[in-house]
């Protein structure tokens, strides 16, 4: 048996609902900042049980115009987690600010807050924590430090579509939440998009004015935005993936569900299970120090996994010659030379989960792994 990491072909029922949103926008003549656009904006707003959701092109810039909407820029720092996706940091690059980051959990590879704390400072504007692979962030610590030094909070909630905490979605805790609707996240477009969600009303119209070249009227414009605007065809397509959301996360945490229980007495470092929170199971990540082998013997049985993210953005080319580059980010690092991702997509039969379930445990056995050192979570 042959198990892809992700293929997102529609098929079925969803197939033809996703054919007839996109030829109901060719037919309408209208392709961007029309009704669909706008229809969208209010189901994700309810969705992420914010007041406004202003939808844009990605979400590298979703967290870039909100970070911009909110003023901050050149002279300002902006804390994020050595491990992330590096749009985290892009974004804060692109805004003008200066990405401070501050190292993560050893198990969750979640921001360490007290290690956040510590890294407060005078031009500290703003946190942007990660939901990384959909398991939430800790909001509620994240809230108070926040509070206690009057920062602002965006949550880069761009894996966690669909992730509470305390019964809340994510984005419910912070003052903003940029989102990504890239084809492989939880919620995906069939191109690219992006979201922002607030309760801030005045936040909310600067992004709407940013993300269209500064302008509320035609060939008027307040200030210097950019063009980045989810066209009609992918808000259609995303109103079709959010009305059959439900089944799809579910398929995911049944997926991780699976997995943990097959692999709950092997060697690996699981997902750590984290009290009061439900993840969006976004990936589902496993750690060994034979990460290299792992994935090798698993390639060998026709199992195709990845490493997200296998070069902590600290030590990519694009960050050289800046402060953050000699940061000190012991548990970024190891997380990056131990991290494996099994499938965990709309494509995972019941079969296929056993089957990959089954390699990893003969891999294990095969490479005699030594348990995973248990963190502090
Ligand atoms: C954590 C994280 N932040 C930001 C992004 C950027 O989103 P996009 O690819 O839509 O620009 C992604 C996904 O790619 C991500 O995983």
């Amino acid at each position: 048996m042959r198990v892809p990491f992700l293929d997102l072909t529609p098929r079925g029922e969803e197939r033809d609902e996703l054919s007839a949103a996109v030829a109901r926008v060719v037919a309408s003549g209208r392709y961007l900042l029309g009704p669909e656009l706008d229809a969208f904006e209010h189901e994700f707003a309810r969705f992420a049980g914010a007041r406004h959701c202003v939808a844009v092109g990605s979400g590298l810039d979703a967290l870039r115009l909100a970070l911009q909407a909110r003023g901050i820029g050149r002279g300002d720092e902006v804390i994020v987690p050595g491990q992330t996706f590096i749009a985290t940091w892009l974004a804060v690059s692109a805004a003008g600010a200066v990405p401070v980051p501050v190292d993560v959990e050893p198990d969750s590879h979640l921001l360490d807050v007290d290690a956040a704390a510590a890294h407060v400072g005078p031009r500290t504007a703003a946190i942007v924590p990660v939901d990384l692979y959909g398991q939430p962030a800790d909001h509620r610590a994240l809230r108070a430090l926040a509070d206690r030094h009057g920062l602002w909070l965006l949550d880069d909630a761009a894996q966690a579509h669909g992730a509470t905490v305390d019964g809340r979605p994510v984005a419910a805790f912070a003052d903003a939440a940029a989102w990504s609707f890239y084809p492989g996240k939880n919620l995906g477009a069939l191109g690219d998009g992006g979201a922002v969600t607030t309760d801030d009303e005045a936040l909310a119209r600067r992004i709407r004015r940013l993300r269209n070249y500064g302008s509320e009227q035609k060939y008027v414009h307040l200030e210097a935005g950019v063009n980045s605007r989810l066209d009609e065809i992918q808000a259609a397509v995303l109103r079709v993936k959010l009305s059959r959301f439900g089944v799809a996360l579910a398929h995911r945490r049944e997926t991780a569900r699976r997995y943990s229980a097959a692999l709950a007495d092997g060697p690996l470092g699981l997902p750590p299970e984290i009290a009061g929170t439900e993840p969006s199971r976004h990936l589902y990540v496993v750690r060994s120090a034979a990460r290299d082998e792992l994935q090798s013997q698993l390639a060998q049985a026709g199992v195709e996994t990845l490493i997200h993210y296998p070069i902590p953005p600290h030590r990519q080319e694009a960050y050289a010659g800046t402060l953050a580059a000699s940061a000190h980010l012991p548990n970024a690092e190891r997380a990056a030379a131990e991290i494996l991702s099994l499938p965990i997509g709309p494509h995972m039969t019941t079969p296929a989960v056993d089957h990959v379930a089954r390699a990893v445990s003969r891999a294990a056995e095969c490479l005699q792994l030594r348990p995973v050192a248990a963190g502090t979570r």
